[in-house]
């Protein structure tokens, strides 16, 4: 049981570091909130213009969610119910941080990030779909909505275990970051959102 509860609680609070918030703010004295799409992810962070702190921001979010699940592994090695518990912990984290007001990012990177942890080779197919879509529509919401529809079928098939635990987790990560696309959406549909490499976005 304690290593539920310690599992969990670390998984959100790494989870919860709002790496592109405070990378701005800390070398632009901007918040990143307040540009383009106002997401704290590394793509906004790109598009403002800060490309090295975006790929910083892509490697500590990932990283942040990765060390969630290896640190599971480390305290209940083979228990695969917590292992997929934690990665729904730290994306919830990232999504719904306490620090920001429980208005956080999108949950990508750390979804690869945990995938990567759980079942490396289905986190390299997710991130497959995502790399295609992006260079066929240069949308990076769009990968992002498709490869997160695709995540819970790779992982399934790679899964060491599939009990109601992990398929419930697989599918609450899907839910959550289609969920918290739920503005790209609205924009995908209006013609309105922005590709990558342009600068302007909508909220
Ligand atoms: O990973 C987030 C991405 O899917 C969308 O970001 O800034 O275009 O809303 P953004």
């Amino acid at each position: 049981m304690n290593s539920w509860i310690i599992s969990l609680s670390v998984a959100y609070l790494l989870g919860s570091i709002p790496f592109g918030y405070l990378l701005v703010r800390t070398f632009n004295h901007q918040d990143i909130r307040k540009t383009g799409s106002g997401n704290i992810g590394a793509t906004n962070v790109i598009r403002s213009g800060a490309k090295g702190l975006g790929f910083a921001t892509l490697l500590l979010d990932l990283g942040k969610a990765f060390c969630a699940v290896l640190i599971a592994k480390k305290l209940a090695p083979g228990n695969y119910d917590l292992a997929v518990a934690t990665a729904v912990a730290a994306v919830v984290g990232h999504i719904y941080p306490v620090w920001l007001g429980f208005r956080g990012g999108k949950g990508v990177a750390s979804a690869l990030g945990v995938f990567l942890a759980l079942t490396w080779p289905s986190a390299l197919c997710i991130l497959s779909v995502f790399i295609v879509v992006v260079v066929l529509t240069r949308f990076v919401s769009l990968a992002s909505i498709i490869a997160a529809a695709t995540l819970p079928f790779f992982a399934y098939f790679f899964v060491p275990e599939r009990s109601a635990i992990v398929i419930a987790g697989f599918l609450l990560i899907t839910a959550l970051i289609i969920g918290k696309h739920h503005q790209n959406i609205r924009r995908l549909l209006a013609g309105t959102e922005s590709r990558f490499g342009s600068r302007k976005a909508g909220n």
